[in-house]
């Protein structure tokens, strides 16, 4: 079989080389991949319109087209493949909402009395500034839509959050993706990343991981796509995974196929493990990056039949799927200043040095070919990746994954999977 693989990150770069250790899979295509999915698949530039994309795929004889990020899912990828009969693994636009909007998700999980923070949706900023005098602070104010992760701005006093307000709602600072605000209570606890595979009715849970969104050591500095990512996650006990399948996972699935909107893909919970219970603090409708890094090394079980069986409705058949029992890391090396502007085209060494060490996987993010050299091209960079016995050693290979490669100005976190040491 043929495979299309939407998109060009470390996420990306991990799914093209699970597919590729497929039996049933010929070839791989990835549009517009990196540097380093370069080495394993064809990488070909992406057209703007679906409809050119379909045709494509089509002409190829792509028997599996899988989709990455969630902007083209909320554009409607996954639509105009439907209509086409192609298959593509991923919610539909209409699904891809739990994402793409942020009081839809919570609308429905008010409705299924879904674990959450308590949340109030406005369109008018002095409304808005009303209920933040009303409450108390801290709250977290988000812009509706997709902002790359940016769209979360916590307001830890009254001047802030009214800031956060001002800056979605007047200033537009998101564009349209602030049309609203949600404007929600703090959570406190740990927080963990809680996937799932689901064809619309049957749900297989992968194993629990963990990212650090911070971009600085300790949890500090700024939000960014993620610094780096470990699995499994030892705050997601047994109790908790069954309590986060029967109280979250099954009532959003239900939830969403009773609204008409069955959803199909990754469902991915952010969660927020606190002192009463864990909540929701996000869905989103792919796999998350870094995460997507530690779980797919993780699987040992082939990739494609559970993701046709997501597409073909048969899930359920797939519920005695394989792990290893390693650990498994990921630090990312990002381009120094991320998440603020940064330089790219910087020549990057060692990456051969790195991917001899045992046990390490580096996953591109931001990378390009030039000339001989591969070269920068993005905030986060690479994503230097171990399993091993144990998530002690396999986020010490990660580092010596880490320390085998260089470039300028490379910029990393030191404390990857602290957390979870500590708790040994
Ligand atoms: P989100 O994209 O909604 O998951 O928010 C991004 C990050 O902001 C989360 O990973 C949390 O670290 C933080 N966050 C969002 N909402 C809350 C909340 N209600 N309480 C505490 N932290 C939150
Ligand atoms: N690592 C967070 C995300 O993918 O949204």
């Amino acid at each position: 079989m043929k495979i299309l693989v939407i998109g060009q990150g470390g996420r990306e770069h991990a799914l093209v080389w699970k597919l590729a250790q497929s039996q049933i899979v010929e070839k791989i295509y990835c549009m517009p991949g990196n540097a380093g999915i370069a080495q394993i698949a064809e990488v070909i530039p992406m057209p703007d319109r679906f409809a050119d994309l379909a045709d494509w795929a089509e002409s190829e004889n792509i028997g599996l087209t899988v989709v990455g990020p969630e902007v083209p899912l909320a554009e409607g990828i996954v639509d105009t493949f439907n209509e086409r009969r192609l298959k593509a693994f991923g919610p539909d636009k209409r699904a891809a909402q739990l994402e793409a909007s942020k009081d839809f998700a919570k609308e429905l999980m008010v409705k299924n009395d879904i674990p959450t923070a308590s949340h109030r949706t406005f369109v008018d900023a002095e409304e808005a500034m009303a209920y933040i005098e009303d409450h108390n602070t801290p709250v977290f104010v988000k812009a509706n839509g997709l902002a790359a992760g940016k769209g979360v701005i916590p307001g830890r006093t009254f001047k802030e959050a009214v800031q956060a307000v001002t800056s979605i709602l007047v200033d537009r600072a998101f564009g349209e993706a602030g049309d609203s605000v949600v404007i929600e209570e703090e959570l406190i606890g740990e927080e963990a990343s809680f996937t799932v595979l689901t064809d619309g009715t049957y749900c297989l849970p992968f194993v629990s991981s963990q990212d650090h969104k911070m971009s600085h050591d300790g949890d500090t500095g700024k939000n960014t796509g993620g610094m780096g990512a470990y699995s499994p996650a030892p705050v997601i006990t047994p109790e908790l995974h069954d309590y986060v399948m029967q109280r979250v996972v099954y009532p959003t699935v239900n939830g969403m196929a009773e609204i008409g909107c069955s959803f199909k893909g990754v469902l991915y919970v952010g969660l927020m493990i606190t002192d009463a219970g864990p909540k929701v603090l996000e869905f989103n409708c792919r796999f998350g990056d870094p995460e997507a890094q530690v779980l797919l090394p993780r699987l040992k079980s082939d990739l494609v039949p559970l993701l046709m069986a997501c597409v073909d409705g048969t899930l359920a058949q797939h519920a005695d799927v394989q792990w290893h029992d390693d650990a498994a890391a990921c630090v990312i090396m990002a381009s120094g200043g991320y998440p603020d502007p940064y330089q790219t085209g910087e020549v990057i060494t060692g990456l051969e040095d790195a991917a001899s060490i045992h046990g390490v996987n580096v996953f591109h993010a931001g990378t390009k070919q030039d000339g001989d050299n591969i070269v920068t091209a993005g905030g986060r960079v690479l994503c230097v990746t171990a399993t091993a016995d144990g998530l002690h050693d396999a986020i010490q290979q990660a580092y010596q994954g880490v320390s085998a490669i260089q470039f300028a100005d490379a910029h990393f976190r030191n404390d990857i999977g602290y957390r979870a040491l500590e708790r040994d």
